[in-house]
């Protein structure tokens, strides 16, 4: 894997790193459950997966999503090429209602479990979700973060990092 040299890039691979496990551990889970088994609504596995992916996409969309758009997909575009980051931009707002309808699915499903038409929307969203974003991910750590990488100078990595932790990002 690219090693990255600059504090906001490793800072973002970080968070890559943790949402990708997390997709991961989703996708496993929906595959061994299965579209027509509805977990129970005291099932502990099912209960610390939806509280760890509550916790991951929140981060992802007010925090992440959110700095790369207002920060690094400018600076890209004015530096070396606006295809890239409209591209990236393009996905988020594919993947943000994703995260959204699933967040809100998931937060219901911990206070009133899921029924049957409940549990296979989620189960749906939920593979369509780790499809779109593992790819986006992707993108950004194979394209993305090492062309940025040659186009900030120390002191934009200095303010840049300060910015994200501010904005809640794990710098
Ligand atoms: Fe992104
Ligand atoms: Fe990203």
């Amino acid at each position: 894997m690219f090693e990255f040299e600059l504090s906001i890039t490793k800072a973002l691979h970080r968070d890559h790193v943790a949402t990708l496990a997390m997709l991961e551990k989703l996708e496993t889970d929906l595959n061994r459950q299965g579209a027509s088994a509805v977990p129970t609504a005291d099932d502990p596995t099912w209960r610390s997966l939806l509280t760890g992916l509550i916790a991951v996409l929140e981060a992802d969309v007010k925090g992440h999503f959110a700095f790369e758009e207002s920060r690094l997909f400018p600076t890209f575009s004015e530096y070396v090429d606006p295809g890239i980051p409209t591209m990236l931009k393009e996905e988020h707002e594919i993947i943000r209602p994703l995260a959204e309808a699933l967040l809100a699915k998931a937060k219901d499903a911990l206070e009133n479990g899921f029924d049957d038409a409940s549990w296979s929307a989620f189960h749906a969203q939920g593979l369509e979700l780790v499809e779109r974003e593992v790819f986006h991910i992707q993108k950004e750590e194979m394209g993305f973060l090492p062309a940025l990488e040659q186009i900030l100078e120390p002191e934009d990595d200095a303010e840049l990092s300060m910015a994200y932790s501010e904005a809640g990002g794990n710098v």
